[in-house]
């Protein structure tokens, strides 16, 4: 007998895709960032790359307090424990690093001796009256190689979606994209 899996609700699916994008237009700005020479323009494009980090921060903060109250999400098929055990692992360290991403930039702003503003509405003093190249290089390479581990895991959690939606035929993939059920299990 097939089993229709579990639905998401409004609240995951709207944490999940909130974050998500946030995190994937954040990822795909900063690194074009590096390719933009320094200046006035640089500033301002820095200036929304850090506002809009600092909201997917608030975003991810909510997700987590869901994912307390909640857990994950029980699995759309009968998945096997290596795999069940893989995507938890998997998840838990896509949530660490949507916090530790904004965190790492807002320490990374700070011990440059800047403030951390919200488009203009001044939210974090700045720390130090000048830049604190110890605590900067800390928190730059933090920032930077936690980039590039988060892009990694992302395109493996990408790939894991479409495994389950082209090789396992489960609904997987649909109930994230708030799609009518699949019941093939
Ligand atoms: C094209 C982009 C993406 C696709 C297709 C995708 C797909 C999925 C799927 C299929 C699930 C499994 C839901 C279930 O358990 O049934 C999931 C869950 C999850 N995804 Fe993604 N995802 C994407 C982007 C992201 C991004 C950018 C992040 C975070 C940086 C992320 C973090 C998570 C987490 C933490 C979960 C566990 C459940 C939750 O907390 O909502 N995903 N995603
Ligand atoms: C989920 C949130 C965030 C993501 C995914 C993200 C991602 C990135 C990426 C991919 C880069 C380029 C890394 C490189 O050059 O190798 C970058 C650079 C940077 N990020 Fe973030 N970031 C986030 C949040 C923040 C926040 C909240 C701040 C500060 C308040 C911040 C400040 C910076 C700064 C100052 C740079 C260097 C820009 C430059 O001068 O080229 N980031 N970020």
């Amino acid at each position: 007998m097939t089993v229709p899996a579990p639905r998401l609700g409004r609240l995951s699916l709207g944490l999940h895709w909130s974050v998500g994008t946030g995190v994937l237009g954040l990822i795909a700005f900063g690194f074009w960032l590096r390719t933009v020479p320094g200046g006035q323009d640089k500033t301002a494009l820095v200036q929304i790359h850090k506002s809009v980090g600092v909201l997917v921060l608030m975003a991810a903060l909510a997700r987590v307090a869901w994912r307390m109250r909640e857990g994950f999400p029980a699995p759309a098929g009968p998945h096997a424990a290596w795999e069940r055990r893989g995507a938890i692992a998997l998840h838990v360290f896509l949530i660490a690093a949507t916090l530790l991403m904004p965190l790492s930039g807002i320490l990374r702003s700070r011990a440059y001796a800047r403030p951390v503003s919200v488009f203009g509405l001044p939210l974090i003093p700045k720390l130090f009256e000048a830049k604190h190249e110890t605590l900067y290089a800390i928190a730059s390479n933090l920032h930077d190689g936690l980039a590039l581990a988060l892009s990694a895991a992302l395109a493996l959690h990408v790939a894991a979606a479409l495994k389950h939606h082209w090789i396992d035929r489960d609904a997987t993939l649909t109930r994230i994209l708030g799609l009518a059920r699949r019941t093939g299990q």
